[in-house]
């Protein structure tokens, strides 16, 4: 496998793997209480893991004002430092947040709203320019989003971002964002439990990256998890909001996703591959313009990941039997 990608039409070259930088933004929760990180996270760790990355040839890593409440963006900019110039950083805006109460409060589609919002993510990310610049609100009005494109359009013209993308599920939002010049990908959900045939068709069409969140079901892909194993009280999966799929109410992972998983081991695991390995394995057979974001919140993570890229693809055969064992 080719070890890097290009961000879609941009020309911007990354590692076929990038890392997401949620769960090292910390705890923080919505106005109703409700926790929007993934727990206690100790920040040395995660600055010792994104520079281990490094060393291990990433060089994308996804993250978004909102995580954390700043706290994200603050601790990638500080783990980057001086080899700031050797990465690719993808960020997010449309969450409005509370830095000192580390309260998530609504969300700003308003066109006004992004250059504020940028401003303040370029302070916190210590740099001049955001490398990709995604909309975090997956169901805006595409009406409103077309506005919003024209923006980001007029920011890459100023230098201030080199490309943009929408963080949407929904394939004709994309396709909003795509008539663009300078919209480079969409940010999907996507993991060998939940395809996207409609997303990856539509990423070949327009010649857009496919950036895949969640690729490793948040945690349910990596063995980790197992029955009867709960998740401490400030981690989201404890209290899953509707559109986390795959944990329950203060129970941990749902019995029949797990079993689904317990199901694909000896196919994800082929090759000497951990089970994440195996995961991220199938992203990069699924499509050639696929780029998994795994989450992480130590070296060990890291390493393991980053291992991933060494052993490749899945083959197209192995594809071909886990969508017989998973009746797609
Ligand atoms: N645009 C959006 O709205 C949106 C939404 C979701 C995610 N994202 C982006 O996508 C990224 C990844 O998606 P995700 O956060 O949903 O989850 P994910 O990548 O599917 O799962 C990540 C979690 O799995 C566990 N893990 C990772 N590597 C592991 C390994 N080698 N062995 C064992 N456990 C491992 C870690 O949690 P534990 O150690 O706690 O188990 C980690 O936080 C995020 O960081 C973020 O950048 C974007």
């Amino acid at each position: 496998m080719e070890t890097n990608r290009t961000l879609g039409r941009s020309g911007i070259e990354v590692s076929a793997l990038g890392f997401g930088c949620w769960a090292i933004g910390g705890e923080w929760q919505n106005t109703d209480g409700q926790p929007l990180g993934w727990g206690k996270v100790d920040d040395d760790e995660s600055v010792r893991a994104v520079r281990r990355a490094l060393d291990l040839g990433v060089t994308f890593f996804d993250t978004a004002d909102t995580y954390g409440t700043g706290h994200s963006e603050r601790v990638l900019g500080r783990a980057l430092g001086k080899r700031r110039a050797d990465v690719v950083i993808a960020t997010k805006w449309g969450n409005v947040f509370d830095e000192e109460t580390r309260t998530s409060i609504g969300k700003d589609d308003s066109p006004g709203y992004v250059r504020r919002a940028l401003a303040a993510s370029l302070k916190r990310l210590d740099t001049d320019h955001v490398d990709l610049y995604q909309l975090h609100i997956s169901d805006a009005d595409p009406e409103r989003a077309a506005e919003l494109r024209d923006v980001c359009e007029e920011l890459v013209g100023e230098g201030l971002i080199r490309a943009y993308a929408w963080s949407t599920d929904d394939p004709a939002r994309a396709a909003v964002f795509a008539q663009g010049e300078h919209c480079a990908a969409v940010q999907h959900a996507a993991n060998v439990l939940q395809d996207a045939p409609e997303m990856f068709a539509l990423c070949e069409e327009l010649g857009l990256a496919s950036i895949n969140r969640s690729p490793l079901a948040m945690g349910l892909l990596t063995g980790k998890q197992a029955a009867g194993r709960t998740l401490e009280a400030g981690d989201i999966r404890n209290t899953p909001p509707a559109w986390l799929p795959g944990f329950k109410q203060g129970a941990g992972a749902d019995a029949a996703w797990l079993a689904r998983v317990d199901a694909l081991r000896d196919i994800l695991t082929s090759d000497g591959r951990t089970p994440a390995q195996g995961a991220l394995a199938w992203l990069w057979a699924r499509s050639p313009r696929t780029i998994p974001i795994p989450g992480f919140r130590s070296v060990a993570q890291a390493e393991q990941n980053a291992g991933a890229i060494e052993k490749g693809p899945l083959t197209a055969d192995q594809l071909t039997e886990i969508d017989q064992i998973l009746q797609r």
